[in-house]
This record gives structure tokens, C-alpha cells and sequence, in this order.
């Protein structure tokens, strides 16, 4: 960190962020740019740890189970990174010659290099992303293969909630419904990225198991606005779990005592609801300051700040 620059503590929160000194500026590019708390590091050094690969990291096991429950699913696997969640799901539920749907915007298939085509033989029809971050039901129907020995089998819907590059859009339950209905008419599976799952469900005022009750699988990020250096959370059918954690050995993600940062991730499950309500407060105020005070040509800019 530069000179000019010092951890410092918000005060709501004991969450710390990057505070230029020299000209008072709060670091905004990303949700992703926060500090461990206090609370985190303490719970790092108390952790009780083990081998991860052997199943003996006890603060591990506790925050898989937990986060089973709170996602209403079988069972849970802890990963390094929200890339590699997706990942991991995508090559759980799809055979190599299998196809995915996915929207042309999503992150699986924008910001992720094609990784289901490069190290899982999958392919992939993309779909237009509406302003909402929904795409549409009959292109999503339109893209389903038939059973056709000169077509690839289609395997797996991706949705993403909150959308991402539609400026965090938070789907509604009802679209949900939807595409769930859609995915059993065809016998698909449907995964989510729900990196910021929390979002989603704090705008739509619903609970995330309700969210994940319409999905087969999620991911869900811990450094994402909830504060954790590091880490992700993928849930879904116990056996779904266990292919995901044979294929996560086979990526090098087998990380031992990771429990240090399990640690961390129940820090931040413990204060998710309140640290992403106070988020959108913030961020409502924001929009709302810069709307008042900018030129007409400044405000459609900061439009996608309201939530
Ligand atoms: C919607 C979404 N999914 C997945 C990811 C990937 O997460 P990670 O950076 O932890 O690999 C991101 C990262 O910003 C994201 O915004």
C-alpha cells in the first residue's frame, strides 16, 4: 500500500478499505477491494484447523454445514475463488460434449476464458442479456438441443443474481419460477452464480434459501461486499458435492488448512444481512447525491447505482 495510504476502519462496520489520505477519497472500484476486519483476523488466529483434504479441517466442516442449511441444500463445498465455483459446477452437472445456456453477459462466460470449453470439452449457446439481467424464456427454449446425433446435448441453464453487467440487477422470484419450470419440462439443471446472492435477496426482500430453492446448484462469494479476503461457498445435492470436490482436487484446489479463512467466511455470514443493507443504504444515498448535484448529461451515468 502506498504511503499516502492507511488501513482505516469504517466505522459501522470494524470492515476496513483503502482510505487515500491525501485527497480523502474511499476506494469504490469494486466490492472486492475490502480489508479483513479486526473480528476476521481474530477468528483466523483462534481457528481450529486440520487437513482439508483429509476432511479434518473442523472450522471448514462447520461452515460447509452451515452454509448447506442456509441455502436450504444437501451439502456444501468451500472453494478459493467464485471462478472456480462456477467451474466446478459446470463440469459437475455437464459431461464433456455437453452444451450450456448462458447469457452473453454472464460472468461464466464473459470474464471466466471459456473455461467449461477449455478444460471440460463443453460448449456453450449464449443468449442476449435484457436490462434486467433475465434473458428471455422462449430464446432460452429456442436454445435447447434436440435429440439429434448431429447436435450436442444440452445439459445446464446458467443464470446469474444479481447480474453483474446489467449493474447487479436482482432477478424476481417469479423469473425464477420460470426458468425452473422451463428446466424440468427439459430435464435440465439450472445453476446459479449468486456471487452476490445476498444482494439479490436483500432487494427483493426474500431469503436466500427461497433463491436457491429454484436452482439445482449456486455459488456464492464471501470477498464479494461481505469483507472475507477470500473464498466461496457452491451448494447442491450431496452427490453433486461430492463430484465437485473430486473435480476441485483435480484443479489444485485441495487447500489443506483453510480453515484460516473459513474463519473468515463465518465472520462474514455472521453480519451479511446487515453489512449489505447498510450497503445499499449507502449506495441509494449515493445515487441520490449524485443525481441531485450533476449535470443532466451526468445522470443517466449514475442511474444504475438505484437499486
Ligand atoms: C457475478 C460474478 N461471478 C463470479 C465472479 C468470479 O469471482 P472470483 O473473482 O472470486 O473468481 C465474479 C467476480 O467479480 C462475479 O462478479
Amino acid at each position: 500500500m502506498p504511503a499516502h495510504q492507511e488501513e482505516t476502519l469504517l466505522p459501522e462496520t470494524g470492515y476496513s478499505t483503502k482510505v487515500d489520505n491525501a485527497s480523502q477519497c474511499i476506494d469504490l472500484r469494486s466490492d472486492t477491494v475490502t480489508l479483513p476486519s479486526a473480528e476476521m483476523k481474530k477468528a483466523m488466529v483462534e481457528a481450529i484447523l486440520g487437513d482439508d483434504v483429509f476432511g479434518e479441517d473442523l472450522t471448514v466442516n462447520q461452515l460447509e454445514k452451515r452454509c448447506a442449511a442456509l441455502f436450504g441444500k444437501e451439502a456444501a463445498l468451500f472453494v478459493l475463488s467464485g471462478t472456480m465455483g462456477n467451474l466446478l459446477a459446470v463440469l459437475s452437472h455437464c459431461q464433456r460434449g455437453d452444451e450450456l445456456i448462458v447469457g452473453r453477459h454472464n460472468h461464466i462466460h464473459k470474464w471466466e476464458q471459456g473455461n467449461y470449453a477449455q478444460l471440460g470439452g463443453i460448449s456453450a449457446t449464449t443468449l442476449k442479456v435484457n436490462p434486467d439481467g433475465t434473458m428471455d424464456l422462449d430464446d432460452i427454449e429456442d436454445a435447447i438441443r434436440a435429440n439429434d446425433q448431429h447436435m450436442p446435448r444440452t445439459a445446464l441453464i446458467c443464470i446469474e443474481n444479481t447480474h453483474n453487467f446489467s449493474g447487479g440487477k436482482a432477478l424476481s422470484t417469479d423469473y425464477l419460477k420460470s426458468v425452473r419450470k422451463l428446466a424440468d419440462k427439459h430435464k435440465l439443471k439450472v445453476h446459479m452464480d449468486g456471487a452476490r446472492v445476498y444482494n439479490a435477496a436483500i432487494a427483493r426482500n426474500v431469503d436466500v434459501s427461497e433463491i436457491c430453492s429454484y436452482v439445482d446448484s449456486m455459488m456464492m462469494c464471501f470477498s464479494k461486499g461481505l469483507g472475507a479476503p477470500m473464498g466461496s461457498i457452491l451448494v447442491g445435492t450431496r452427490q453433486f458435492i461430492d463430484e465437485a470436490r473430486r473435480k476441485r482436487k483435480a484443479v489444485g484446489g485441495g487447500w489443506r488448512q483453510a480453515g484460516i479463512l473459513a474463519a473468515c467466511a463465518n465472520v462474514a455470514l455472521d453480519r451479511a444481512v446487515e453489512t449489505i443493507e447498510r450497503d445499499h443504504r449507502h449506495a441509494k444515498l449515493l445515487a441520490k447525491g449524485i443525481n441531485e448535484r450533476t449535470p443532466e448529461a451526468l445522470k443517466s451515468v449514475s442511474h444504475f447505482l438505484i437499486l
